[in-house]
């Protein structure tokens, strides 16, 4: 049976609309993960939601447990995650307050623990990434915005950084040559976690801010805040949609 999980970045550190809410510890083989996961439901729906930065958002993007949050998602039976995730804009399209879903990956993280397939193996295994979003999911999300009246933007390519700082401006430009359209600290390895686990995932992301050298204005956490704070009844409403859809998966 399909089981759908969501994870909420920043500025979506709970899921209020949950009702018959549980929480449950998993253990893994990986530690711990960044928090309880919130069990319940919305609409009669069995949704598992888990903070990725934990619920008081102590957790930096290059410290998060990816590990543990995708294979307790996989003890709970997940088949399909959403992921919420807060990103720069890079393409000249993507200001903040637009929303998208991005369709492709490159990975410029370092000395995160990327893989469930790093010893013990009988032999290497190489999972095909070449899709790293499920198409499924990422087709409902675009449904569930269309059905909002919300302009979200159907593909790009998200820049996964170290973090926790932001970029350079010479950062940034790489990144746009390279072909990246949004820049975010979280969105590895942890795609590519679900993937090694054949759990469908796909991404929400909320542009909080131009990246760095893209506008005049320094990066405030302030301005993201505020830009967050306008941005997520969007986002909110793409997943409220998603899990209504998701009852016909
Ligand atoms: N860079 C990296 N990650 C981010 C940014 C950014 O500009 N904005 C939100 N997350």
């Amino acid at each position: 049976m399909p089981q759908l999980a969501i994870i909420g970045g920043t500025g979506f550190d709970t899921l209020n609309e949950l009702k018959n809410v549980r929480k449950e510890m998993v253990e893994t083989p990986f530690g711990q993960a960044s928090c309880e996961y919130t069990i319940g439901e919305i609409d009669d729906i069995e949704v598992i939601f888990l903070p990725r930065h934990a619920a008081n958002h102590s957790i930096p993007p290059h410290k998060i447990n990816y590990r543990a949050n995708i294979w307790g998602l996989h003890d709970l039976d997940t088949t399909h995650i959403i992921s919420i995730a807060s990103v720069g804009g890079i393409h000249k399209e993507i200001a903040p307050e637009k929303i998208i879903i991005p369709n492709q990956i490159i990975d410029y993280t370092y000395g995160r623990k990327h893989t469930f397939f790093d010893e013990n193996l009988a032999k290497a295994v190489h999972v095909d990434f070449t899709h790293p979003y499920c198409a499924e999911l990422r087709n409902l999300l675009i449904e569930s915005a269309k059905k909002a009246g919300i302009d979200v933007r159907l593909s790009g390519t998200y820049a996964a950084t170290q973090g926790p700082r932001l970029e350079t401006a010479a950062e940034i430009k790489r990144l746009k040559n390279d072909g990246c359209d949004i820049v975010g600290m979280t969105g590895m390895p942890e795609a590519a976690l679900a993937k090694e686990l054949d759990i469908c995932y796909a991404t929400c992301a909320l542009c909080v801010n131009w990246a760095a050298g893209l506008s005049e204005k320094k990066i405030t956490m302030e301005d993201i805040k505020q830009t967050l704070d306008s941005g997520l009844g969007s986002v909110m409403q793409i997943v409220r949609n998603s899990i209504k859809l998701f009852r016909n998966l």
